[in-house]
């Protein structure tokens, strides 16, 4: 059997949610995370430095609660109209990224934000203020399989008008964005999920509808699922993991809730991943160095345990069908106590 230790890895995108829920996701995140960017899509929305505040000490106490030591990294919501004032108080108050969500895009953002302009000066004080700008990078006036690109001159022209500004475009998921990172300078990285480099839109359409492979940014093709492989594999620095965790409950998927319940899986499956791409060996450095570095933050000391067995994702786990439910997978993962 073969196994791995490597450094404890990070998860730079994941809902945890609210309500009872929380408690669950929480807990499931702390078994091979030590810190997790926590997204900040809630009802209402944390854009304000109270509101930031109150969830994350109910995020942390439930983490303290797993023994975990895994610590959270607050996000705010970037509306039109907060202020630059409320951007200063969130950066005061601890916050890591401020997350853009156009308008419309995907689920709990129609308040997000209709166009860069709106939000000036919101951008120039997370500029002034070091907070990196994470972004979900679809234009969602755009057809669904050309969201992602159609909003890449838009992210252009926010790089480039706030050149101090640290910018993450988030779960990349064409070929066109991996371009795109690579041409934009070094303050400029992208997270990639487990979904977006295991499967592709055949996961979800091939065969009988799958809903459980449905989130935004769409699967997209081989050819982009390749692209996406390369740049994780590739050892830089601007690309690094973010599960984009984002648990619906049954009835919400029923009706149609973009989301995977990704982070009880996605370490089992990057390893398998890797492996298969003969890469193993660049999978510390994508899970649990790059983007420790892009945040400006030292390795977790903790380690992750991957170990080749095969095992089958099971169809419930907290209330909630996990990403790739029935699959079987070559590896497993588990902390080093
Ligand atoms: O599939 C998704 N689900 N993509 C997102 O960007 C948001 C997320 C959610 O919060 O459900
Ligand atoms: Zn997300």
């Amino acid at each position: 059997m073969r196994e791995l230790l490597i450094t404890l890895p990070d998860d730079f995108h994941v809902h945890l949610r609210q309500g009872p829920a929380l408690a669950a996701y929480s807990r499931r995140s702390a078994e091979h995370f030590g810190r997790v960017l926590v997204m900040p899509n809630v009802v209402p929305p944390l854009s304000s430095a109270r509101a930031m505040d109150d969830y994350r000490r109910s995020a942390e106490a439930h983490l303290a609660a797993s023994g975990s030591g895994t610590r959270m990294l607050p996000t705010f919501k970037l509306v039109p109209g907060m202020g630059a004032e409320a951007v200063r108080a969130c950066a005061l108050a601890g916050a890591v990224a401020g997350k853009y969500y156009p308008a419309g895009s995907t689920t709990n953002a129609a308040d997000g934000v209709p166009d860069p302009d709106s939000v000036q000066g919101e951008l120039a004080a997370m500029e002034a203020a070091g907070v990196v700008l994470s972004v979900h990078a679809e234009d969602p006036g755009a057809p669904v399989l050309e969201r992602e690109e159609a909003f890449l001159p838009v992210l252009d022209r926010i790089v480039n008008s706030y050149p101090g500004l640290k910018v993450v475009m988030e779960h990349l998921s064409t070929a066109a964005a991996v371009d795109a990172v690579r041409s934009w300078p070094a303050r400029v990285g992208a997270t990639i999920t487990a979904h977006h480099l295991a499967f592709t839109l055949d996961d979800i359409l091939g065969e009988r509808l799958q809903p459980g492979f449905f989130c935004k940014p769409v699967l997209k093709a081989e050819r982009d699922r390749t692209a996406l492989v390369e740049a994780a594999i590739s050892g830089s620095p601007k690309f690094f993991f973010g599960s984009d965790s984002a648990p619906h409950p049954p009835e919400a998927k029923r009706s149609g809730a973009a989301g995977c319940y990704s982070s009880p899986v996605a370490m089992p499956l990057l390893a398998g991943l890797f492996d298969q791409a003969g890469a193993l060996g660049a999978l510390e450095a994508f899970c649990a160095v790059n983007g420790a570095r892009f945040y400006g933050l030292a390795a977790n000391s903790g380690k992750l345990r991957l170990w080749e067995e095969a095992w089958t994702v099971p169809a419930e786990l907290d209330g909630v069908e996990p990403l790739a439910a029935g699959r079987v997978l070559a590896w497993r993962a588990g902390r080093v106590p």
